[in-house]
């Protein structure tokens, strides 16, 4: 059996910071002792002085390959699972899709399809449900004992995933009998899609327009709406992409009853704004994306929501799509453009920027980004932290190392990057995943296949 040593770093989880050593034997943690405490052998040493030690980031919320809009989201399982190693993720759970008019085990056998043999690191799958029915319900039960255990539903979009009260309400119901989660893309795409023909009867065609459209109190209505329905269903909800102040204080609300009612944002609600919607010669399409980018006074609520655990986890959303040809699709009419942004190799940068900018401390960070996604889709105790036992999936990260996220170095397959020419402090060294070195001091290591799919277990947010 393979031995790694790891010496001298700080090991943060969600629960510590303590120096020590970190032994790792066939792929999974073994021990941890006070550095220098024990005369372990390994065949491999890893001097981690001067950084950190962290568990592999959990990413729950990515779309490889998502068919949308007319095309598909550039990054592949490969190359997608590949950048997020790079940017020290080891898991996502990426969304599976049934189709209209068909069942849920063929959009997950698809899904399967899609990324087996192909990903750089471990990977589980939500189900998108697109078409409530007798015969979806009852497979639901089939797929969470499968360990998909988690399942999509949106009041956005009509025609394509959209589903109404009742459906939804359904959902609830059989998740609330058979110990799924149900996630919820809120917004209210019925009144969206009127202000949308409105806007474009008006000449109203850029992608800032986008953003009016898709206004904040119809996010907060149907985040209103869906905590409503899971109440009545006896469900806990877990909210995706929360962007606004007024949506994030419905969440509270509801939490503040002691209700299981649970809230999502990601990097691009954090960072970036309305302003880059705005810029001009249709580069605003490149941040085009929903829940829309809002003003930048709302990333103020979002952070305190972070700090108070009203928002329990950060995650991507990633769904790139290259401005040429992708994006280019809404030009003269923003709502052709496709919905997504990239992010997948940059969110532990941007959330330990979060720490050097005072918003978060770093177990908060190692929680948000590792530990609360871990155990929110039942993967706790075996990823998103340091143990005796877990996966051994360890980031060795350098606090001090400034680097730019630009789209000239990142290794997602999308022609831009949303976060381009920002200056952050802290940058990956050396990945681990299940104990192989997969990224190494700047170079990649691992190879298409060695992620599995994990099987989940029902959150454990609850017990
Ligand atoms: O704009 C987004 N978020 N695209 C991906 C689909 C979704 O709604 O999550
Ligand atoms: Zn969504
Ligand atoms: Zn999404």
């Amino acid at each position: 059996m393979t031995r790694t040593l790891i010496t001298g770093g700080l090991v943060i989880t969600a629960a510590e910071e303590v120096h020590a050593d970190v032994l790792i034997e066939g792929g999974r943690i073994a021990a941890l002792a006070a550095p220098g405490s024990q005369r372990w052998s390994a065949d491999r040493v890893i001097d981690a002085t001067d950084t950190y030690v962290i568990p592999g980031g959990v990413d729950a919320h990515t779309h490889m390959e998502l068919p949308f809009g007319g095309t598909f989201a550039s990054d592949t399982f490969e190359t997608g699972t590949r950048a997020a190693a790079w940017g020290g993720t080891t898991t996502i759970v990426d969304f599976a899709v049934q189709s209209v008019g068909r069942s849920l085990t063929e959009g997950f056998d698809t899904w399967m399809e899609k990324a087996n043999g192909r990903c750089a690191i471990d990977y589980g799958f939500h189900m998108i449900v697109s078409d409530v029915n007798g015969a979806t319900l009852r497979e639901m039960d089939a797929l969470v004992a499968q360990g998909v255990t988690s399942f999509k539903l949106f009041t956005a979009y009509p025609g394509v995933f959209y589903s109404d009260d009742g459906q939804i309400l359904r959902a609830m119901q059989q998740a609330s009998g058979n110990g799924g989660l149900i996630m919820a893309h809120a917004e209210n795409g019925l009144a969206i899609d009127v202000l949308v023909q409105q806007a474009l009867a008006r000449g109203e065609r850029d992608p800032r327009h986008h953003g009016e459209v898709r206004k904040v109190l119809l996010e907060a209505e149907a985040t209103h709406r869906v905590i409503q329905l899971a109440r009545v269903a006896g469900a806990p909800l877990y909210v995706v992409h929360v962007s606004a102040d007024e949506a994030l204080a419905e969440i509270v609300t509801a939490r503040d009853k002691g209700l299981p009612v649970f809230g999502e944002t990601c990097p691009q609600y954090l960072f970036l704004s309305t302003d880059n919607l705005a810029e001009p010669d249709f580069e605003g399409a490149k941040y085009v994306c929903s829940t829309p980018l809002r003003p930048r006074e709302h990333q103020a609520a979002l952070w305190r929501g972070l700090r108070t655990d009203d928002l329990q986890v950060v995650s991507t959303d990633h769904c790139p799509f290259c401005f040429s040809g992708q994006k280019e699709l809404g030009r003269g009419d923003f709502s052709k453009i496709p919905n997504g942004l990239p992010g997948v190799e940059n969110r532990m940068d941007l959330l330990h920027q979060g720490v050097v900018d005072g918003h978060i401390t770093r177990r908060r960070w190692i929680e948000i980004a590792c530990a609360a996604p871990a155990r929110m889709f039942g993967l706790y105790g075996r990823k998103g932290t340091i143990a005796p036992g877990a996966d051994a999936d360890v980031v060795i990260y350098d606090p001090a190392a400034e680097q730019t996220l630009s789209a000239s170095t990142h290794h997602m397959n999308v022609d831009y990057n949303a976060y381009e020419g920002k200056r952050v402090r802290g940058k990956v060294r050396t990945v681990l995943s299940r104990g192989e070195v997969i990224i190494d001091n700047g170079a990649y290591t691992g190879h298409a296949g060695h992620g599995a799919f994990l099987p989940r277990g029902v959150t454990q947010y609850l017990g």
